[in-house]
């Protein structure tokens, strides 16, 4: 799932400085472990995730971690911010360490967030050329015309980027509430688009990212670990 991956030798050497000779004779030795296993062969490759022991020393003990959270308005999508609570503060501290977030949301939107410390897995859900599709639940001040369709699929002129944004999907749900799917995540884009029509949101839910669906049973700040299958959706997405 990571690229970061090394022979089982040098990384042993990396992290003990013994020498990559002296390694072959640990192993012949059945001192070193990986995942529990005893470790045979030098040319291994282990990655950020795997359990290396020597002796019965721990080397690396790094979890790889994958959670949904349901983030309330008001918090920001950050690891850090000196005046609001950030969507970390919201996690116990045993699972805090080390993640980052996948896809952000304004400090006034809701919805579905994920958090990782797999950068693998999080890079294959953002790289723009996948064009993983986002969904959002939109409430607005004003009526919604069938003529924002066409003109969200059309894609908009952002010229502060310089972009035309890509084809969107846009669902009215009833008068003043629609679904949008997007399949980029320009600085407020979804807010950008409705101000061409003068019509501001007053509220923005994000419910899906590709197969990632938010719980319905998640309450605003509650979060829980991603299944196997979830983990491996994205994973298998290539
Ligand atoms: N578009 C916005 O304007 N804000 C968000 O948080 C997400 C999409």
């Amino acid at each position: 799932m990571s690229s970061k991956f090394s022979r089982l030798d040098r990384f042993i050497s990396q992290k003990t400085l013994i020498k990559r000779k002296d390694i072959r004779l640990l192993l012949a030795q059945k001192r070193i472990q990986v995942d529990g296993q005893i470790a045979v062969d030098t040319h291994q490759l282990v990655g950020p995730f795997n359990q290396i022991i020597l002796d019965r020393k721990v080397l690396q003990q790094r979890r790889a971690q994958y959670w949904m959270l349901n983030k309330p308005t008001g918090v920001v999508s950050a690891t850090k911010d000196d005046i609001h609570k950030t969507v970390i503060d919201l996690l116990d501290s045993d699972c805090a360490s080390d993640l980052h977030i996948v896809g952000r949301l304004d400090l006034n939107s809701s919805g579905l967030i994920l958090l990782t410390n797999d950068g693998s897995w999080s890079s294959a859900l953002t790289r723009p050329e996948k064009k993983i599709p986002k969904r959002y639940l939109v409430d607005l001040a004003n009526k919604i015309s069938e003529d924002y369709i066409q003109a969200f699929a059309n894609g908009m002129y952002f010229a502060y980027e310089d972009i035309i944004t890509l084809p969107a999907k846009l669902s009215i749900i009833t008068d003043k509430r629609a679904e949008v799917e997007l399949l980029e995540g320009k600085y407020h884009q979804i807010k950008r688009m409705f101000g061409r029509f003068r019509n501001p949101v007053l509220a923005l839910h994000r419910t899906s990212i590709g197969e990632l669906h938010l719980s319905p049973e998640l309450q605003p700040g509650q979060y829980r670990a991603l299944s196997d299958a979830e983990i491996q959706c994205i994973s298998n997405s290539d």
